[in-house]
This record gives C-alpha cells, sequence and structure tokens, in this order.
C-alpha cells in the first residue's frame, strides 16, 4: 500500500502527558514475588528489590504505577502489608486463587517507586470494605504527622507522607468476577460516598472513578451514565479497560485493535460529556485507561478454572508475546497519545511476568520483551505536543471492526525536535509511506526505528532474549520537506526528527 501523511504544528490535540506512559503492579502471580521483589537475588538490594528490573523499568520509560490491584484490590485488607513484616499475615486472595505474604506493601513499594522514578497511583478496596478503611489508608499514606495513623506510618519507618495524588475508587465493579461486584448504581453510591469523604480530607486528590471492564461489556455505556450522575461532582476521571488478543487466526482483526479502543473513547468521552450537561456543569471528566495491553485471555480463563491448590506467588498469566503483539501494543499507545486531550492518564498492565513488558526468572535474569520496545521508544521520543495527523491510507475490510486503514500514524512535536510513529497492519505487503513534514518545521532524520520480522510469531525467551529488537530502518529519508520510509508489512516503526 502507499499512504500519505501530513503533519503540522498548528494542528495541536493537546500537550503530551507524561501519565499516559503509566503502568501497573497488581499483587499477582510473579509479578511483586520474583518479579520485581526477591530478597536473596544477585542483583537485590537491602529491601529485596531487584536492581536488574528497576533498570529495566527506568529503560522502559513508564511514569505512574497502578497498585495493589486489579481484582486483588477487592479481597485486599491494607493494614495486613505495612509494619513489621514477621507480624504480617498471609491470607488468600479469592481474585487469583493464591496465597497473599504481605511481605510488599505500601511503604516498601514506595520505596521502590522512587528507585524507579514512578508516581504512586492507588487504588482503594470499595468493594468489600467501605469508607472509613479508605479515609484510614489515606491518613496513613498521605497525612504529615500527629494523628494515630500517620504516627503509625512514621513509627514503621516512613517519615514523610506519600504524598499520593491519583487514587482509583475499587477496581472493575462491573465485572461478575470481581469479589463484591456492584451494579452501577450501588456502585455509583458507594463510590460518591467515598470520593466525598476522602476529599473532605484532601480537595485537591485526582480520584478515578470505574468505568466498564470492556467496550463489550452488556452494561457498557448505561455503566458510565449511571456511575457519573452518582460521581460527577465528586471525581475527576473515570476508566477504560481493555484487553486484546488474536483470536480464530484472524490476524487482520488483531491489528485493528487500536480501532475498538477509539471507539471506546469516543463513546466514554461522549457519556461522560452528556452527564456533565444535563448536570449544566462547566467540569469535564477525562479518562484514565487504567488497563490496556494484549492478553490470551481466552487462553487464561482455561487454565484458571483448573487453579486448585493456594499456592505463594504461582506462575499466572505470564504471556510471552509475539512481533505482532507489539506492534499491536505500539498501535494502542498511539491511540492514546492521539487522545491525549481526553485520555489525560493511562497504564500499561501490568509491569513484570504478569502480561508483562518485562520478564524474569527467579535466581536468574530478566529480560525485554516484544512488547517493550515500542512502548519505550514512545516514552522516550514523545515530547511537547501531539499532533492530529491527516492521515490518507487504504483500508482493509476486517471482520471485527468492519474497514481500517492499513497505515495508521501519530505525531508530537516539541521546541526543536518532533516524532512520528506509525504502524503498517497489511499482512503481506510493505506500506511506502510519504509525510509532508514542512508544518512541523524539521530538517533531519535523528533516528528510525522499525520492529518487524519476516516471522510475526517470533518471540524473545528465557533461551533467546533478544530474538526480536528494533532496528534502524535506513529507508527514512527527508528531503524538501517530505519524509519518505517503506514500512515491512506488520511492522511498528518510530522516526525522530530535528
Ligand atoms: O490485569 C489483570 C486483571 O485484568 C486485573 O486484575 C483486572 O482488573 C482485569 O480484569
Amino acid at each position: 500500500p502507499r499512504a500519505h501523511i501530513t503533519l503540522d504544528r498548528q494542528a495541536l490535540v493537546a500537550p503530551v502527558r507524561r501519565r499516559t506512559f503509566g503502568s501497573f503492579v497488581e499483587h499477582l502471580g510473579r509479578c511483586v514475588y520474583t518479579g520485581l521483589y526477591e530478597p536473596g537475588h544477585p542483583t537485590a538490594n537491602d529491601d529485596g528489590f531487584r536492581m536488574d528490573v528497576v533498570a529495566l523499568v527506568r529503560e522502559l520509560g513508564s511514569s505512574t504505577v497502578r497498585y495493589p490491584g486489579g481484582n486483588f484490590v477487592s479481597g485486599f485488607r491494607w493494614e495486613d502489608s505495612v509494619g513489621p513484616r514477621e507480624q504480617r499475615p498471609v491470607r488468600r486472595d479469592l481474585a487469583w486463587h493464591a496465597l497473599e505474604s504481605n511481605q510488599v506493601g505500601l511503604d516498601e513499594f514506595a520505596r521502590w517507586l522512587k528507585l524507579t522514578d514512578s508516581e504512586l497511583m492507588l487504588a482503594v478496596n470499595v468493594a468489600t470494605r467501605g469508607i472509613l478503611p479508605a479515609l484510614d489508608l489515606l491518613e496513613y499514606a498521605n497525612h504529615p504527622s500527629g494523628t494515630a495513623l500517620s504516627d503509625l506510618r512514621i513509627a514503621n519507618g516512613t517519615p514523610e507522607p506519600h504524598d499520593i495524588r491519583m487514587w482509583c475508587l475499587g477496581n472493575e465493579m462491573d465485572g461478575p468476577w470481581q469479589t463484591g461486584f456492584m451494579t452501577a448504581d450501588d456502585y455509583g453510591k458507594i463510590a460518591a460516598r467515598t470520593a466525598a469523604a476522602m476529599k473532605m480530607a484532601d480537595k485537591d486528590l485526582e480520584l478515578v472513578v470505574c468505568g466498564s471492564s470492556g467496550s463489550g461489556m452488556p452494561t457498557f455505556g448505561d455503566w458510565e451514565r449511571t456511575v457519573l450522575e452518582h460521581t460527577y461532582d465528586h471525581v475527576d476521571y473515570v476508566s477504560c479497560h481493555a484487553y486484546y488478543q488474536e483470536l480464530d487466526g484472524d490476524l487482520g482483526s488483531f491489528l485493528a485493535s487500536a480501532t475498538d479502543m477509539d471507539f471506546f473513547i469516543d463513546t466514554v468521552v461522549a457519556t461522560a460529556d452528556h452527564v456533565g450537561f444535563k448536570k449544566r456543569s462547566t467540569k469535564k471528566i477525562n479518562i484514565s485507561f487504567d488497563e490496556w495491553n494484549v492478553w490470551y485471555l481466552k487462553e487464561h480463563m482455561e487454565s484458571q478454572q483448573a487453579e486448585t491448590e493456594w499456592r505463594h506467588a504461582p506462575r499466572q498469566l505470564e504471556d510471552t508475546y509475539t512481533v505482532a503483539d507489539a506492534v499491536v501494543v505500539g498501535n494502542l499507545l498511539m491511540t492514546l497519545l492521539r487522545r491525549s486531550d481526553r485520555v489525560t492518564s493511562a497504564s500499561l498492565a501490568q509491569l513484570v511476568n504478569v502480561i508483562a513488558p518485562i520478564r524474569t526468572e527467579p535466581g536468574g535474569p530478566a529480560w525485554r520483551q516484544t512488547t517493550f520496545h515500542p512502548f519505550s521508544i514512545t516514552s522516550r521520543l514523545a515530547s511537547g505536543e501531539v499532533v492530529r495527523p491527516v492521515i490518507e491510507s487504504p483500508v482493509y475490510e476486517t471482520a471485527r471492526y468492519g474497514e481500517a486503514a492499513l497505515v495508521d500514524a501519530v505525531a508530537t512535536v516539541d521546541e526543536d525536535r518532533a516524532a512520528v510513529f506509525l504502524v503498517n497492519r497489511d499482512l503481506a505487503e510493505a506500506a511506502q509511506v510519504t509525510i509532508d513534514v514542512r508544518g512541523l518545521g524539521s530538517s533531519r532524520v535523528a533516528e528510525a526505528l522499525t520492529l518487524a520480522d519476516p516471522d510475526v510469531y517470533a518471540k524473545n525467551t528465557l533461551d533467546d532474549q533478544n530474538r526480536v529488537v528494533p532496528a534502524a530502518n535506513t529507508t527514512a529519508v527527508l528531503a524538501d520537506g517530505v519524509l519518505t520510509v517503506t514500512l515491512p508489512p506488520v511492522s511498528w516503526t518510530a522516526i525522530a526528527l530535528r
């Protein structure tokens, strides 16, 4: 296919928001235990955190980290995970049918975040606890000193408050799999009360109310409307969650997953604005897309039902990603960037081992999955403002999403630099792309990287950790204000311009 793209620094969407590059750490499988935390590992620091993982997280360039769940949070008592470690109880985690040792809790995790230079986004258990435990956690975490719980935090070894700004009011409360799931009406009421009380303690908190667990949920749309009718005045964000995978060998549809994400965002924005208008409110609710990724969910559902034992940190959701998965992840991130006007926070789910860009072996190495690369390169190169691209591309027919463009793109522009991100969804042919960059004022290609492989199912594994890495794209040439580049079939590309 041939595609033409026009980029102009007059056509801006919104600033590039660092929170778009958030991620997610859940107490699930080996994300925490033997993932980021493994006392006795050759790279472990005094806290037991693996410094090889810290180095990869820094390279990934993730910003906020959502914690500690996920479905896990709906059965969690935060008090279990602070104070002397030897006194912390072992509990059953019903969400993932596993044992939780509570050896890592808020105070340890906050120290880990400092190592990775990330911001904490904390979820409270709205599902099975209540307003007071949420307020207690807020006092423990954020109050400076001189109250029972802030002094307890200090006694536990954390003198400075954590000063957590973003808080999630539960997780996926629309999902029947959620411990304590609710109707939209019930959840809206409890979320509104919890949010109002938390803002009595600190009016500047940024609160995220649960939206739908996916655009395919039967309650999608009505859920957002009802929940926001209750909570609109008290919250700042509504969440979206979306996972994609190739189904029935339909790679074409899978590669167009970003069109569903676009539809999801459009619908939630329209619903939120509708509720806002009905309330005659000038306030806008933004989207926290706080779970998104490729996940082989179908395979997981089949194996999860077989889980009978109660084990600590079992291998769960350890998906090994392909080149095609990385192209989709890169494309989803492009979509989030392109919607930076209303998606002002997002979290790749998750960070280590569990559907994650980083994998580890206990006592062994840590390595980058294929999906690591588009995320880390986009996080490194995107800066300044997001540019709304005008894309002229041939389309193809998908079984799942109808017509989709073969070439998709987004760009960012800063004072002295710009970056263009592209995918070619064609299964067989390279795309010849011309990009008019006169309106960006760029004059040369500083860097061009493409992720592609003749085997679109190639993966990085323990035995072959760098089987798939991005390579320089030497076809990228900028002359007379026109950037030309060839994109291999099923590929993701980033081009940095100066
Ligand atoms: O990220 C894995 C799980 O996916 C989370 O715990 C849950 O919120 C979602 O269903």
